[in-house]
Order: C-alpha cells, then structure tokens, then sequence
C-alpha cells in the first residue's frame, strides 16, 4: 500500500468554503449528511470523516469565478494551418508528446488537391511545431495514416497516400517520438493500418490492397510477403500470427467462409486452424471463432484456450446468417457475449462464459444491440470491478439502462438521484430511475456529446448523460455523477457536456456542447459538487472537443475547436495546466478508506463481490491536492467465504428454482452432443459446480463431490448425423457490428461550415498500449476497409465531395 508522497503544502484549503450559484446548474451533494453515497461507507469510515468536518464546510460551494485570474498564466493558444480533418494522438506514456495530423482534400476537376500538415507538441499540447517538412510535405493517410507503436517505444509510421502511378506505397518511420523520420518506399500499397506486435515493436504485420500479408521484423525498414488470399491478421502472444484466408482469393464477398491459420515463425511454416470460419478474434487468453457448420447455414461459436491446439464448442445457441454473436467484453477470466435474437429485434441475450469460455449463462434477455446501426449500450465501468451498464428493450419498444454489479450475474434499474425529478415518462413520480445516454442514443442523434465515462484509477466515479424516469427519454440530457460505481447518482451539470477525468479523479472538467459560441470551461475538485468556472477566451469559439492525455493522471486539457464568421478556417487548440490550482500534493490525511459494493454495512458479507472485499483509499471529496503522475490506487483486498452464488452448474447439471443444490440432468440432451463431437480437450472433469470466473472466495460452502469425466459421458450418446446436403450458397447484408468498450478512445465531431463543406474532427486517442486484438466483435465483417483500428469514421461521406 503506497500513498502518494506529501510535499509541503504553501497554500492550503482554498477551497474548503465553496458555494454554488444553483442558477447555474451546479449543485451540491452533501458528502457528509449520510445520504446514499455515504450510507457505502462502514460506519467507522463515516466517523473518520465527520471528525475530519471543518467549520468551514458549511455546504456551500466558493465562488465559481474564483480561479479566473489564476488560470489565465497557464491558458496556451495553438492555430494550425487548413480547415479540414484534424487527428491526434498521443505518443507514449507521460512524455507529452502529441502528434496532430491535419488533411485536406478538394477535388479538382480530374484531380484531387491534397495537403497535409504535421504538428508535434512536447509539452502536452501547449505549444506545437509544424514539421511537415519531416515527412518532404507528403500527404498522409487521414483513414488509417498514423500508427504509434506500444508502451513507451517511441515508434511511429506514418502511412503516405500516394494514389496514381507508382508500385508502391511509402511509409514514414520514426523511432525517435517524431523528431525524426526515414522514408521507405514499399512494394505493395497497405490496406489497413500497420499492426505492431505487441511484445516487440519491431515486428509490424500489413496487408496489402491485393490481401497479402506482409510482414517486417526490422521496424518496417524490410517487407516480406508471407501468405495470399489473407482477409485479416492479428498478432497473438509469442508474437504468432494468426489469418483468415479465403481460397477463391476474393476476401470481397459479404459473407465469407474463411480457413484460419497460424504461424509462429513469421511465415516459415503454417498451420491451419480451422474451416469454414466467418471470423475471428482473440480476447485476452481466448481465441474465438465463428464457425459455419455443414449445413451451411448456421453459425456456432468455437473456442481455444492455447491458440488454436485445442478447440471446443461454446455452448451456446447458434445463429443463422441473419443473426449476430458479438463480445461486448472480455477479459483473462471470462468472455461476455451477445447473442442476437431471430429477427430483426434490435436485441439478443447476453451470456457470461464460465472460465474456459465453454459453458456459458444467460444473464440478460432482451439486450439492446441494434443490427443497422450497431450499437449497443454495454459499457464497462472500469473504474470500479465487477460494474457493468447496458440498455434493454421493452416489450412496447422504449429503453431502459440496467446495471450489474456482479458481472453480469444480475441486473436492476439504475437508482433515481436523490436530487431530480421524475420527468413525463415517469408514471409514479416519486418512483422511477436514472437512464443513461449511451452510444445507442449518439447514433440517434441525440444531444449526446459523449458516452459514459469512468477511469481504472478514478476509483468509483462514474461520468454519463442521463434522464430520469421510467425510460430513456429524448428530452435535454443532463449529466450524472456517480462516486461509488454507480450504487447512487446525482445530478450534476444541466445540459449536454464534453467531460474529462484529470489527475486520477481529483479534478473533473467539463465543457457544455452549444450551438453557438463557448468559452467558459467548468471544473470541480470534489467530484462535481461544486464547480468552478474560468473564461478561457474573449474570442468567439466553436468547440468539438476535449481532450487529455488517455489514463487520466495528466492536469493539461485541450480545448479543441474553431473560430467562426473567418474566411480561412483554422483549428483552434486552447490547453489549460491546472497544476497550480492542485498545486499542494496530497498527503496520507487527505485519503479516507473506502469500502467498495458495500450495501448493508451490519452485514459480515458486505461489500463482498466476486469473494472478495475491497477497501479503497480515496480522496477525500474536501481535500484540495494533486493526487500526482506516480499516484497509483492502493486498496486493501480481503478474501469473502465462500457462498452458494459464487457457484454457478457446470455442464450437464442444473439448479431447480430457489434451490442451490446443482442436480445432474437425466440425459444428455442435443447441446452436450456439441461437446462429444467437437471437443478437443483431453481433460473435461465436473462436480457438477464451477466457481464462477474471476471468483476469489476461500472456505465457507464448498462442494464435495466426485469429479467425473465428460468424455465418459459422450460414450453413451448417440453418434449424431453429419447433414449430406450440398453447401446453401450464403448472400447477406452485411452486419456491421461495432465494440463499443473499445480499447481506443475515439471521438469524432463534425462541424457544418464553409459553404456546405464539413470540418472533422477526429480524435484517435490510441493507447500507447493499445491491444491490437482486442478490438473487435466477433461477427463483424473483417473485409476492408479494416474497421475498429479506433480510427475509423464511417461517415466519410459528408466529408468534402
Ligand atoms: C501572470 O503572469 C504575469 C507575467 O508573468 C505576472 O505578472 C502575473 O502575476 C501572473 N498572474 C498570476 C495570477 O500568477
Ligand atoms: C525527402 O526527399 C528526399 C529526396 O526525394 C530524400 O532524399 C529524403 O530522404 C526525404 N526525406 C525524408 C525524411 O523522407
Ligand atoms: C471457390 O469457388 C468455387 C466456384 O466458384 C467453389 O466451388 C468453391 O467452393 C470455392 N472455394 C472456397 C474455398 O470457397
Ligand atoms: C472491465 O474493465 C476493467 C478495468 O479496465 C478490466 O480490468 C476488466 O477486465 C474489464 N472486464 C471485462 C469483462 O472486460
Ligand atoms: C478577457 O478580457 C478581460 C477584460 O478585458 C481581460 O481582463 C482578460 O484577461 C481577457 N481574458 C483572456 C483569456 O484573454
Ligand atoms: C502538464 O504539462 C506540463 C508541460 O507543459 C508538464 O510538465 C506537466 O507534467 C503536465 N502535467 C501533468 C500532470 O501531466
Ligand atoms: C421462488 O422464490 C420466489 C420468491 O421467494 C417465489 O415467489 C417463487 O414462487 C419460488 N419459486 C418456486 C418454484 O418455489
């Protein structure tokens, strides 16, 4: 357990006497009147605090104009030449250094005017230098254009589009963060963005317009062509390769039935996985595949532990080609899957996997997941473990959130805010529940600036737009502040905003989304009981974005945007150091423990979750301090007894309701068959009960039985028919599924200017360590243009014509 080191403090508690102007749509939740937040905390954690009430604390918020003088020393404007498509990213972890990319494009006549300038800033964006000159004014990519290599290496490639005559594309390397750059010149035009291999960043795999798979083990300096006719390639551990391939060399069609294969000696010799595969994917320890069985018309879910050695069948239902399976989520422990409903519903089940990702649980029915738009609201609330929040669909069509947190093991309504109001869809107006806005109501159009937003290291907060009643409902959203992982709510800013985490959760910001001009930005050190204002410009400015630097411990903001009524339209950036606002760094007084998923604080059980307890150390709402760049979250983990519901049936045994005894099934029905027919692995034992995935309960109820082998089982049943009948030729519309809980953060705002032409404004804010694999769905369409690199905007189309 680490605090973050104490320095000394010069000027203190500024902001302990806070008042907020209610006018102004900031409210205050009482951290200390015991409302539901606090009814979390032991009673002895409550005490701690109340002893720790100073006089001052009164409940009111400071003056919101407070900090205005002190902010303008540390306001930075940037411009950058061009309107058009503006991308950023960050290169490495805690260097500062941002690349910006902006292109632009005209056609004109027969040709297309293209220009593209580079921008690198060291500083966290507070100033920036145009080094176009670097890459010889080439145009890059805006599609896929930049890729920055893992961790801290400092790699980048940036993709030239050199259309027209020539063999080859051209790639710009640095190794250097962009200081430097050497030009290679390719034999072969790549199609998606450059993939480096996440253990080393020299290894780089691409393919090609004509869907070869290329390879580098030298940072790019030399290509190898490997393999022809590859539709798609991941790096998976040990720096294998692993492809799809479609024989008749097309990778075009809608519906594919590829072979997957393997190398794990950059192409020297292959292995074929598996036939008849749709597509693929790797989360953490699982490599999944959705597979076309003979019939030619269904699709199951086939899983591996080990790369591809061994597979099992996932007991779940198959889909037809009409359907969809799509990984909301997954991690080492287990995966969590979307399984569509026949028809055109718009929902499916979800079901949570065991720890071999074999056996699987239906955990909620009626999952909102629309199949034109792909959407889905499952958000991952990652700052607190075990959370989940989605939408379901009900009977008459409206949406309501849910959220769990137990993994998925059960669902409820989101908890009103003690300080909203029911709105008109509400029947009961004292009784309803908070609905979260999330991507499903972007791609409505909604007011909606941003999903739901919640930091590893941000423990227990949770940012959204929402309403209040018995739905979600279209009227103005507000946002939502949740400080214990989404056990209660408040409402804490009126109308749409762009917000952003800084400093581990010590300092929220917000900016409202308007129509017209902004130039205020709001913020809060107490997680947004009271929020400070500071005018950042006298100039009228069009605002698109916020953006810091991804993993939330940076205290510089940008504020992206545009200046109207100009003939040249020019990016704005404003970036904001709130150091010396958190200019005292925190010291051990001002973090209390805090005991996570606590609901009945008698109870010897509380706060137990996945057997475990968890006791956080967080900053105290009151306390005004920098929480700092090496701030790590320390909490005290204790291990829960273990109880009938950290158990869930294994295979061929059920539980009869409200009963926890798991009895075995009388006979083997259809779906064990899967498991006797295509199962692969050697050791497939039960007791009939499993501890459910992630699960770290010791002693209390454990089960004594006798392990039986499975295979045994499978000797009783029947052999089953392989269908003879010919392959269905398969044509479909194309699903297109897109993984909201992606690994990259992407941000895409547009502005309407200029005469019917489009601003863009397109935030790729890549993890250093972004996981190549991770962010895909299963079932998606893997053809080209590779979707989910976190850079893709699928509606290019408004861009200028
Ligand atoms: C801002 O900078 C100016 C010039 O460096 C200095 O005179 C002024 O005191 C600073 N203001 C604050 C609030 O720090
Ligand atoms: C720029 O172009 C020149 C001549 O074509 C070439 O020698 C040089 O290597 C290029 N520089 C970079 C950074 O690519
Ligand atoms: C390739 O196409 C032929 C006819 O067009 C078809 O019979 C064959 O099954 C296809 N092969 C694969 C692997 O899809
Ligand atoms: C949810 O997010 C947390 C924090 O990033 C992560 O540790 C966990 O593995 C995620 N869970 C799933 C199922 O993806
Ligand atoms: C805006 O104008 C006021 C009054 O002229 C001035 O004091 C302030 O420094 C200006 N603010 C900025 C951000 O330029
Ligand atoms: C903010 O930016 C400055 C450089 O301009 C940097 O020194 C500082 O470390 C940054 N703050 C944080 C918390 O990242
Ligand atoms: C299970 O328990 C619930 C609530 O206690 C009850 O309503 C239900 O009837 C029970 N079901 C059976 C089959 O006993």
């Amino acid at each position: 357990m680490r605090l973050p080191r104490g320095l000394g403090s010069r000027l203190v508690a500024l902001l302990l006497v806070l008042s907020c102007d209610v006018s102004w749509g900031a409210y205050r939740k009482d951290e200390l009147d015991g409302r539901p937040a606090l009814a979390a905390l032991g009673p002895r954690n409550r005490r701690s605090l109340e002893q720790n009430r100073t006089p001052a604390d009164d409940g009111t918020c400071a003056e919101k104009w407070a900090f205005q003088g002190a902010l303008e020393n540390d306001t930075h404007l940037c411009q950058f030449d061009l309107s058009g498509e503006l991308s950023l990213m960050w290169i490495g972890d805690g260097t500062g250094i941002i690349l910006v990319l902006t292109t632009f494009r005209v056609p004109l006549f027969v040709m297309t005017y293209t220009q593209s300038k580079l921008y690198r800033s060291n500083d966290y964006g507070k100033t920036f230098q145009d080094v176009t000159s670097l890459i010889n004014h080439t145009y890059i990519h805006s599609e896929f254009g930049m890729a920055i290599g893992p961790d801290n290496s400092g790699k980048v490639i940036l993709v030239a589009d050199v259309s027209g005559g020539s063999n080859g594309g051209r790639i710009f390397r640095s190794s250097d963060s962009a200081q430097t750059f050497v030009q290679t010149d390719l034999l072969f035009h790549p199609l998606i963005s450059v993939l480096y291999s996440p253990e080393n960043s020299n290894f780089l795999l691409v393919l090609s317009v004509d869907f070869n798979l290329w390879i580098s083990k030298d940072f790019g300096e030399t290509w190898k062509e490997i393999h022809h006719s590859v539709c798609s390639a991941k790096w998976a551990a040990g720096s294998t390769i692993i492809f799809t391939i479609d024989g008749n060399n097309s990778c075009k069609a809608d519906f594919r039935l590829m072979t997957l294969k393997r190398t794990s000696d950059f192409g020297q010799t292959f292995q074929v996985l598996r036939d008849r595969v749709h597509s693929f994917g790797l989360w953490g320890r699982f490599l999944l595949a959705s597979v076309v069985e003979l019939d030619g018309l269904n699709r199951k879910i086939h899983v591996s532990q080990n790369q591809g050695d061994k597979w099992n069948v996932a007991q779940l239902p198959s889909v037809t080609y009409e359907q969809f399976y799509s990984v909301l989520a997954a991690n080492d422990d287990m995966v969590f899957i979307h399984v569509d409903d026949e028809g055109d519903t718009g929902c499916g089940t979800i079901y949570t996997s065991d720890d071999r990702g074999i056996l699987y649980s239906k955990s909620l029915e009626r999952h909102l997941y629309t199949t034109t738009s792909g959407e889905t609201d499952f958000t991952n609330v990652t700052s607190l473990h075990g959370v989940f929040i989605t939408s379901v669909l009900s009977e008459d069509n409206s949406i309501h959130s849910v959220i769990s947190f137990d993994q998925g093991g059960e669902w409820s309504p989101l908890r009103k805010p003690e300080n909203s109001q029911c709105d008109s869809t509400a029947k009961d107006k004292e009784q309803c529940s908070l609905h979260i806005h999330a991507q499903y109501s972007i791609s409505q159009r909604l007011p909606v600036p941003m999903p739901p937003l919640s930091e590893p290291n941000a423990v227990g907060i949770v940012i959204a737009h929402g309403s209040v009643g018995d739905a979600v409902s279209v009227s103005r959203p507000g946002v939502y502040l949740s400080d214990d992982g989404g056990y209660s709510w408040s409402r804490v800013l009126d109308g749409p905003h762009h917000y952003a985490i800084l400093d581990s959760g010590g300092l929220i910001v917000a900016v409202e989304q308007a129509d017209d001009t902004v130039n205020t930005i709001k913020f809060s050190t107490d997680e947004g009981q009271c929020w400070f204002y500071y005018k950042f410009t006298n100039d009228s400015f069009i605002f698109t974005g916020l953006a810091s630097e991804p993993g939330a411990l940076s205290l510089n903001v940008t504020i992206w945007g545009y200046q109207p009524g100009v003939v040249h339209h020019i990016w704005m950036s404003y970036t904001i150091d709130f150091a010396h606002i958190l200019h005292k760094a925190c010291e051990e007084r001002d973090y209390i423990l805090w005991l996570a998923h606590s609901t009945d604080p008698q109870a010897p059980s509380d706060g137990c979750v996945l057997g475990c307890k968890d006791q956080y150390f967080r900053l105290r709402k009151s306390s005004v301090c920098q929480n700092g760049r090496d701030y790590t979250v320390s909490k005290v983990h204790s291990p829960c007894a273990c109880t009938v519901d950290d158990y869930m049936c294994d295979f061929g045994y059920y539980r009869n309701e409200n009963e926890s005894e798991c009895v075995e099934q009388a006979e083997l029905k259809g779906h064990e068959l899967d498991l006797c027919v295509y199962g692969e692995e050697e050791k497939l034992t039960t007791s009939g009960y499993r501890k459910i995935p992630g699960d770290k309960c010791t002693g209390g109820t454990q089960y004594e039985r006798k392990e039986i082998d499975m295979k045994k089982k499978c000797l009783n049943a029947e052999s089953i028919k392989v269908p003879t009948s010919s392959l269905v030729p398969v044509i479909i519309s194309v699903v297109f599924v897109m993984l909201v809980a992606v690994i990259a953060v992407v941000l895409i705002i547009k502005k309407h200017v200029c005469g019917g032409r489009f601003l863009v404004h397109r935030y790729s804010v890549l993890r250093q360590n972004m996981d190549a694999q991770g962010d895909d769905p299963l079932d998606t369409d893997f053809g080209p243009p590779h979707r989910g690199s976190g850079f893709h905007d699928d509606s290019d189309e408004d861009l200028l014509e």
